[in-house]
């Protein structure tokens, strides 16, 4: 029973380093009052720059996605990092008992060769799918989606200490198993650890070897290296029969929604995209100046964006995008926005205007988007390609989100 109840809070663990949110909250240094937010304008995300306005879908993913994709990869997050040649998986099988028979549990390790010859782990992440399932299903892929528990990936690893409210007697991976879906946990801590001094130290050693500090001009910060994972695990998924690998939902809280978010827009094979309280970098405008700024976020985690990016420190409105232009980076795939309301640090606010912002862009596709100008009352989700809601309570990813989101999955993975 207690291996159940820490694999059910493992689950919602999205946050273990996101240390003093209410503390930040406190601080005089950043504004939290609405009529103090700065007049801003935001780009539009149809206007070129030689002055031309994108008029259908066609021009949209021929010319100005991969212009606004570009500026995001040499001004926010980074280049993408080749992937290596001669990559192989090694698999390794279980049934876990905490899952009460449900959930076959698969970890995966993706190798490459080493200049030694021999082969080198990328990488590695935890695959759940429902035991019986009858055919490909469909899944959720994240950056430490399940607390990697399930114990031998990461022993002692402490339990971070908002894990979320919990339904009464609710076990939220079972729920997603029964509702068919498969889940995948990539775990950060060998393959790009969060940590300014070591963030090199796997992945990105391997791939650029002897560079040294914070990321260069354009080189990826962790975000895009977590983002390049998700990528990676999704090119198993493509290769495992009990996976749908064309309904895979990218999904992450925080700092990791702010990663699901780009993920989805180097990667247009996931399905889906959910990004919940992701905040400065992720879903919040960045001109607003609410809560986290650019340049709090840049001085205090300097390893997850690229170098460039630190020029827009108390100077946004000089950036030549803003994030409703990443969230628009997901259409025509359906792209979900959450928040929570006593987050402030994440612009709830902002992170709506940012889904509302994107909309233009999923209307060039004939596609709905929130169906309102407004936020919507807390705790009701609304939309229908891009979907919000803004729940009561704190910076966590809850059971209470997870439930939309599957409403959300069914609705578009399912039809
Ligand atoms: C910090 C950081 C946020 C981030 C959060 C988290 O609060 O300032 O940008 O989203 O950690 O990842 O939980």
């Amino acid at each position: 029973m207690t291996q159940v109840l820490w694999l059910v809070s493992g689950l919602l663990f999205c946050c273990a380093l996101a240390i003093g949110t209410d503390a930040e909250a406190a601080d005089g240094e950043f504004n939290y009052d609405e009529s103090k937010v700065p007049e801003y304008k935001l780009p539009d995300p149809l206007k070129m720059p030689d002055g031309r306005t994108v008029t259908s879908s066609d021009m949209w993913k021929a010319e100005r996605r991969p212009e606004l994709l570009e500026l995001f990869r040499s001004q926010v997050y980074g280049q993408r990092p080749r992937k290596p040649e001669g990559i192989r998986y090694e698999v390794r099988e279980s049934t876990p008992a905490e899952l009460n028979g449900k959930g076959l549990r698969k970890d995966v390790r993706v190798l490459a060769p080493s200049k030694s010859g021999r082969r080198m782990e990328l990488l590695k992440f935890v695959l759940i799918t429902p035991k019986d399932a009858k055919g490909p299903v469909p899944a959720f892929a994240g950056v430490l989606l399940i607390e990697p528990t399930l114990k031998d990936l990461n022993p002692g690893r402490p339990l971070p200490d908002d894990v979320g409210v919990k339904l009464p007697g609710m076990k939220l991976l079972e729920t997603i198993l029964d509702r068919g879906y498969a889940v995948v946990s990539l775990d950060p801590a060998n393959f790009c650890p969060d940590d300014k001094e070591k963030h090199r130290d796997g992945v990105l050693e391997f791939l650029y070897p002897g560079r040294k500090g914070d990321p260069a001009a354009e080189e990826p910060g962790a975000i895009a290296t977590w983002a390049w994972g998700l990528s990676r695990a999704l090119d198993y998924l493509e290769t495992d029969p009990a996976i749908d690998a064309r309904r895979v939902a990218v999904i992450g809280h925080s700092r990791r929604g702010k990663t699901a978010l780009w993920a989805g827009a180097e990667d247009e094979r996931f399905a889906l995209v959910i990004s919940n309280d992701s905040g400065c970098g992720g879903a919040a405008l960045s001109r607003r100046k609410f809560g986290e700024t650019v340049a709090r976020i840049n001085t205090v985690f300097p390893h997850w964006f690229c170098g460039n990016f630190k020029s827009y420190n108390n100077n946004e409105d000089s950036l030549p995008i803003d994030q409703h232009e990443l969230v628009a980076l997901s259409a025509p795939r359906p792209v979900y926005v959450a928040s929570a309301v006593d987050d402030g640090w994440a612009d709830p606010k902002g992170e709506f205007l940012a889904a509302l912002n994107a909309e233009p862009v999923y209307k060039l596709f004939g596609l709905a988007g929130l169906g309102t100008s407004e936020q919507p009352p807390l705790n009701k989700s609304v939309g229908d390609y891009v979907g919000y809601h803004i729940r009561t309570g704190k910076h966590a990813l809850t059971d209470y989100d997870w439930l939309f989101y599957l409403d959300f999955a069914d609705k578009h993975l399912k039809r």
